[in-house]
């Protein structure tokens, strides 16, 4: 019988640094709301939202998750050939092949690691962070930079009244290699394909080339439902991490949602009873809600803010498009 040698990987995981890519342009509500007949206040009043930024034309994907990369690495003290694997969540890199996560590690000099795309909408940050550590303590790899980069100006459609003032630009990274104390928690993961319509690209790409006025086909998304299931659903999904991490909600220091409205993490942190002192990401009303870049972003504005500190707790909960949704407790590096 041939007998294979296996790998040893690290006995625990953690998140070693961490980077943002705010675009430059600041976009106002008073420049979103003349294309849907909306006010500053309603867009405040129902998301939080009072700014977002979107990326001019060199800030492309691929430029701003190298630059969110750049930052991760030199925070984590980590050079580029040290770094094993390449994992970008997105869903709005617009060449379909090859990933961007190839073109990002030839730019950022980690060849050879492997390099490859996960799409698991406004949950891939939190679904690539999973994977790295897990990477990382199978010994698949020890140093993994998870990406989480959006250009969602280029697929939201400005007329929409129910995506036009939501959806943003921007990017965020994570290193993530060996510890040996544990500094990122068992993901509770899953979708509900049920629910596949909830939000999704309006039609499929045969479809738009087959049209007489081709067009980019954009986002939709059926809010009050989405609203709804984030809302409740996500609150058990938070207990269920903290019970599978065997921790209680009093030993969270920072709570960071995915920014997808101000409204749905305030309900969130009601259901459950969140204690005051936790501080809680609110970079949605400067942000927008950035999609797979909105954690890293998050967490990166209360470290700079100083809001959070390293070595805090921190509960990360990702949810969207699927519907899928991760979560998971981490160290704050
Ligand atoms: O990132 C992925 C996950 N995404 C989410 O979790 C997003 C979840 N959903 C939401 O954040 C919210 O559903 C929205 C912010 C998108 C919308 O807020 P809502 O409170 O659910 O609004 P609604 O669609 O139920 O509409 C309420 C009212 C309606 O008027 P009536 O029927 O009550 O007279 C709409 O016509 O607001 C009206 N409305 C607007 N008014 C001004 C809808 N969109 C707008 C608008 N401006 N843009």
């Amino acid at each position: 019988m041939t007998s294979f040698s296996s790998v040893p990987g690290a006995p625990h995981a953690a998140i070693l640094g961490l980077g943002g890519y705010r675009p430059r342009r600041v976009v106002p509500n008073s420049e979103i709301v003349d294309a849907i007949d909306s006010t500053d206040e309603w867009i405040q009043q129902r998301s939080g939202i009072k700014e977002r930024r979107f990326a001019s034309d060199d800030e492309t994907v691929q430029m701003m998750a190298v630059a969110s990369a750049r930052t991760a690495m030199e925070r984590a003290g980590i050079e580029a050939a040290q770094v094993d694997v390449v994992v970008v969540a997105t869903v709005s890199h617009l060449l379909q092949t090859p990933s961007v996560a190839a073109a990002v590690a030839h730019e950022l000099g980690t060849d050879p690691a492997a390099a490859f795309d996960i799409s698991a909408a406004c949950a891939g940050f939190c679904h690539g962070i999973a994977l790295a550590s897990d990477m990382v303590r199978g010994g698949t790899a020890k140093h993994v930079l998870v990406i989480g980069v959006e250009r969602l100006s280029d697929i939201t459609d400005p007329t929409d009244r129910g995506t036009a003032f939501i959806f943003a630009d921007g990017a965020g990274a994570a290193v993530v290699g060996p510890s040996d104390e544990p500094g990122i928690g068992p993901v509770v993961w899953g979708s509900d394909g049920e629910q596949f319509d909830l939000i999704r690209q309006r039609e499929d790409w045969r479809d738009v080339v087959a049209s007489d006025e081709p067009r980019m086909p954009h986002l939709v998304m059926q809010g009050s439902e989405v609203f709804r299931w984030a809302a409740f659903e996500m609150a058990k999904v938070a207990q269920a991490t903290l019970d599978r991490t065997g921790i209680s909600i009093d030993d969270i220091d920072v709570f960071v949602p995915h920014q997808a409205n101000m409204r749905i993490t305030d309900a969130m942190a009601r259901s459950m009873r969140l204690p005051d002192r936790v501080v809680v990401a609110r970079d949605i009303a400067e942000q927008g809600n950035t999609s797979a870049a909105s954690i890293p972003l998050a967490l990166d504005r209360l470290l700079e803010d100083g809001q959070a500190r390293s070595g805090d707790t921190a509960l990360l909960i990702a949810f969207g498009a699927g519907l899928a949704y991760a979560a998971q407790v981490v160290k704050i590096p």
